[in-house]
């Protein structure tokens, strides 16, 4: 079968579409045709070898598809079952195996593609505001890159639970998906000081929680954006790892929390990442969460995919077609 490898660590050059043995299913384990398979950052931080793993490796970690062959002891999943899954090494390929407990099945009415594009970005959103910093009606909140995969869902996420969203862009196509996901307020933080921007939009009190994805380059501005008691949820580096920091400035800027959530910990038994995947899958499925598909790219071209996420040209979910 046809794979995505990655033999050295690298940019997107090191990103080879080759040929590889087909894996085999094991007991409790599915084989699955792969219809799409979702890009995600992390997968940025596996190439470069930010998070290494051992090499080679087929890239990827996200998809949807069908069911090929069932593996000993599986049962409740047949032959031509529309699935979906996250956390799966290997998804960029023609066939990935799929342990049958983290299978998620997809409901009708969930297309291929929005099912690929879902499961992790979806459950990070739902992760981070019901579970990291459940978010209440009434608190302001700061979300960078809000057009963003992770971002449009997460502003969505919030803005139904009752929270203001102050969103971060860096371009006015993007200030306006954000504003049409349910953003209050959009700050373009390639021109103006967001820390100063989003006291001055709460009246000088600070936000109660930053989402902050970016990392390096919004981290201080993330911390002196937070009202007295405020929380910075850290969860990603798309601008690479902010420096070691002095925990002082916890203190000294008002009794702060800061957290470095992964969702591996938010989805780390089959009953939390179902009752998670149930909620994404059902308020996509009844029209609550919209997903925005940015751009799909053949397989053979997943180089210029993270080329494109990477060089910040991207809105919404990106996936590969095998
Ligand atoms: N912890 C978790 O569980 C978890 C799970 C999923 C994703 N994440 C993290 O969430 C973040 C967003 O992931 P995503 O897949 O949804 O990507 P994305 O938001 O679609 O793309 C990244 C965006 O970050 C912004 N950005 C700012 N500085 C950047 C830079 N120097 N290089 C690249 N992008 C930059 C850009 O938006 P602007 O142009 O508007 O600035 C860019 O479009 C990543 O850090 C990812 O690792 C974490």
């Amino acid at each position: 079968m046809k794979a995505v490898v990655v033999e050295r660590t690298g940019g997107p050059e090191v990103m080879e579409l080759a040929e590889v043995t087909q894996p085999r299913p094991g007991p409790g384990q599915l084989l699955v045709d792969v219809v799409a398979a979702g890009v995600n950052f992390i997968d940025v931080y596996h190439r470069e070898g930010v998070y290494p793993l051992p090499l080679p490796l087929v890239l990827g970690q996200e998809g949807s598809g069908r069911v090929a062959v069932v593996g000993e002891g599986v049962s409740g999943w047949a032959v031509g079952d529309r699935v979906a899954w996250t956390n799966v090494p290997g998804s960029f390929a023609e066939n990935v195996v799929v342990p049958a407990d983290r299978a998620l099945r997809v409901p009708d009415g969930v297309d291929d593609l929005t099912a690929a594009a879902v499961p992790l970005q979806g459950m990070t959103a739902h992760y981070l505001a019901t579970s990291t910093c459940p978010v209440e009606p009434g608190d302001d909140v700061l979300i960078h890159a809000a057009a963003g995969g992770v971002g449009l869902l997460l502003t969505q996420v919030v803005t139904h639970r009752g929270g203001r969203v102050l969103a971060t862009v860096s371009t006015a196509e993007k200030a306006e998906l954000a504003r049409g996901a349910g953003a209050a307020e959009v700050i373009r933080y390639d021109r103006e000081d967001f820390a100063e921007r989003a006291r001055e939009l709460t009246g000088g009190r600070g936000v109660r929680v930053v989402f902050d994805g970016v990392g390096r380059t919004t981290f201080d501005g993330s911390l002196a954006s937070l009202a007295p008691r405020g929380m910075l949820v850290l969860f990603g580096y798309a601008s690479g790892r902010p420096d070691p920091f002095d925990v002082n400035r916890l203190q000294t800027g008002g009794s702060l929390f800061l957290t470095r959530p992964t969702m591996g910990h938010y989805v780390a038994t089959p009953a939390e990442l179902h009752a998670r995947a149930d909620d994404v899958f059902g308020w996509v499925a009844d029209g609550s969460l919209s997903v925005r598909i940015g751009a799909s790219y053949p397989m053979a071209e997943v180089a210029r995919a993270y080329e494109d996420l990477e060089g910040r040209r991207t809105t919404g979910k990106l996936v590969l077609l095998p």
